[in-house]
């Protein structure tokens, strides 16, 4: 069973499409089954799953699909509180700052009073970029050397792992990428140093719990070597 699976849920503008409907009736779809996808991965015994929500990137979007995407999330932030209820964790990655007030003075809130949850950790992308979060490590790092708390020579791949936003999550084990495309997309970079990856025809909306046993099942029969024989 992986421990922690990462999900880029994909394919939501081309569901509502093909239905000759908005895009943002794609991604409103899409944040029903990232709901349903936290009680699967719970049922199968998984730790800890972080789902790729909205990318650094993403604000190139038309102002529109940016404004409905950040209403959803307000929509949503009910659910989270109920799940987090439930004894599930919830940690935010990425750079909340660029959200509007409301949005992230509830986000912090919801990430404070889960903290000691502990039955499974759902981590949410927002803002985020993996790059941007290896980049924000070096910063952080730098300004210790700065100030004489640290040496240079003393960075190691721990320190590091200690900065970045998954640093109490499990070892991220699994990539999930639905909707055909075949690619990171600037996702959990650093941990996915040694993930398995399964790319899946079906686009997100779409997405079912059969969609994530066939996964599960397929990275059950992996051989994972981390580089050994
Ligand atoms: C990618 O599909 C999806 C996004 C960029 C947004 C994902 C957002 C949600 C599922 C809803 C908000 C989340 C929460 C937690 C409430 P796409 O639009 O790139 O699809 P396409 O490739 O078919 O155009």
């Amino acid at each position: 069973m992986p421990q922690h699976i990462g999900f880029i849920m994909d394919g939501n503008g081309r569901w509502a499409k093909k239905r000759a409907m908005p895009r943002n009736f794609g991604h409103k779809q899409g944040a029903s089954v990232f709901k349903k996808t936290i009680n699967w991965c719970r049922e199968f015994g998984v730790r800890a799953a972080t789902f790729y929500a909205f990318s650094t990137e993403n604000w190139k979007r038309p102002e529109d699909e940016v404004k409905g995407i950040m209403n959803l999330l307000r929509q949503y932030i009910k659910d989270i509180r109920a799940m987090a209820k439930e004894n599930v964790r919830f940690v935010f990655i990425g750079d909340l700052s660029a959200f509007e007030d409301d949005i992230r003075v509830e986000l912090l809130d919801i990430m404070d009073t889960s903290k000691e949850n502990n039955e499974f950790i759902a981590g949410v992308a927002l803002n985020y970029g993996g790059r941007a979060e290896i980049a924000n490590c070096a910063r952080k790092l730098a300004e210790k050397c700065v100030s004489g708390e640290l040496e240079p020579e003393d960075i190691t791949e721990e320190l590091i792992e200690n900065v970045l936003y998954t640093r109490e999550f499990p070892p991220l084990d699994l990539v999930i990428r639905p909707s055909g495309e075949q690619r990171l997309s600037n996702f959990l970079i650093w941990q996915a140093a040694y993930a398995e990856f399964v790319f899946m025809d079906v686009l997100w909306p779409d997405f079912k719990k059969k969609d994530l046993e066939h996964a599960i099942k397929e990275f059950a029969g992996r051989s994972r070597r981390f580089g050994g024989v």
